[in-house]
Order: C-alpha cells, then structure tokens, then sequence
C-alpha cells in the first residue's frame, strides 16, 4: 500500500537530548489532535526490545561488529513492518527516536564497518523506507556523555554497553553524524543541542511546519 503519513526521526549521539524533544514534539501533534505515534530503537517491538537487550548488555563484549549491524537491522526490519509501516499507512505521524541513520553513525563511522554494507544490510531490513525529516542533534562528545553521567547520577539507569566505549569512538560517532547532515541536506537538519531545551524544540517545531507546509497538512 502507499505511504501517505510522515516519518520523523530524531538522531545524535548519546546524551544530546533526542528523547526529550521527541516526547515534545509528540505532545505538540497531540495538542493539535493530529494521530501521532513514537516508537525508539533499537526496540519498538516485543521481539525488537529482546534483541535491544542482547545489545546493550554490559556482558557481551565480546560482540564483533558484524553481529551488531545485522542486530541492529533485525530489530529495525521488525520495527518497520510491525509498526512503522501500517502507521504511515493510516496516516498517522510517526515520530522514532533513532532510526537508519544511527547505524550510519555507530556501526560504519563509529566502529568503522563498510558504509556500503551497513546501508546495503539497513535498506533491506526497512525496505528502503527512508524519513520524511531527521532532526539531528549534536553535541560534543565530552557534554554528551557529561549530562548522561548527570542523569545516571539521579538514578534513571545505568549506562549500557554502547555508552561505555571510550571518547574516541563517540567522537567518531559525531563526525559521522556531521558528515551525514552535509550529504543528506534535503532530508537532515543539523541542530545545536546545547541552546536549551526550549530554543531546540522551537526549531524543531518550524521545521515540522514547513515539512507541513510543503506535504500541505493543516498544523
Ligand atoms: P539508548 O539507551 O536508547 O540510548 P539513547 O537514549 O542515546 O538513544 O541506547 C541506544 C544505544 O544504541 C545508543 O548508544 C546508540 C546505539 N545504537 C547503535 O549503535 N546503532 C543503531 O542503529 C541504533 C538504533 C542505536
């Protein structure tokens, strides 16, 4: 069936504040009374929140990067049919905190696996189903990972096995991210995350509202 909804996404590295500002954003369509659905990754799914356990378990270090691409994927796959799709096919606004780009930045940049294999792996797994709009995120590494120790330190959770890799990587991560926003112009914006929660979501919002303006949906 075609797709007739809109698929926003929200990438960044680790402690930029993505789901903060998905959780607003979803709050402004519902406002608005416009069917809006959020899901995150890796996860989203029964099946998907097993195989995120697999993933971020502190005890497997020894996964090689290969098996995380394809877990990644897998759950994604899983994500997209079960979820994503009939949502857009619905009409619905779909909002999912991470997404394709994520394995562009962690898995190709960030440990170094082929781009071409990792995207090859990614538009099988989503069935070429790409974002309407990706909303990135970016912060330095060092303020990343400084807010989340922040939020680790109230007690919110402990820090998993992607988070615990060394600076450099999450600073492969970022460069990977910064590089994505200049090839992909017409479908990435590039925000600066340490401006505040407020100043972001602002942008955010008008930049739902002229991907609106350009699908002419009523906001
Ligand atoms: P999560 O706790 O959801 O972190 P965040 O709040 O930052 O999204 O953990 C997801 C982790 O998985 C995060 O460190 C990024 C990583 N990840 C990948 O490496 N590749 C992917 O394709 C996805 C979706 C996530």
């Amino acid at each position: 069936m075609r797709k007739t909804g809109i698929f926003i996404t929200f990438e960044g590295p680790d402690g930029a504040g993505k789901t903060t500002q998905a959780l607003k954003l979803k709050e402004y369509f519902i406002q608005r009374g416009i069917d809006c659905l959020f899901t995150r990754e890796p996860g989203g799914t029964s099946i998907g929140d097993k195989i995120r356990d697999i993933l971020l378990d502190n005890e497997n270090k020894k996964m090689c990067a290969k098996t995380e691409v394809f877990l990644y994927a897998a759950a994604r796959a899983q994500l997209v049919t079960q979820v994503i799709l009939p949502a857009l096919e619905q009409g619905k606004v779909v909002i999912c905190d991470r997404y394709i780009d994520s394995s562009f930045a962690y898995q190709s940049f960030g440990l170094g696996e082929e781009t071409d294999f990792v995207l090859t792996v990614n538009e099988e797994a989503t069935q070429g189903l790409y974002p309407d709009l990706t909303l990135l995120l970016d912060v330095a590494p060092e303020e990343g990972l400084r807010r989340q120790r922040e939020r680790y330190s109230k007690g919110s959770k402990a820090q998993d096995r992607i988070e615990m890799k060394e600076l450099e990587f999450h600073q492969k991560v970022r460069q990977g991210y910064l590089f994505l926003a200049k090839i992909q112009k017409e479908r990435v914006l590039l925000l600066e995350a340490g401006v505040g929660e407020q100043e972001v979501h602002k942008e955010v919002i008008k930049a739902v509202e002229d991907l609106f303006l350009v699908r002419d949906v009523q906001v």
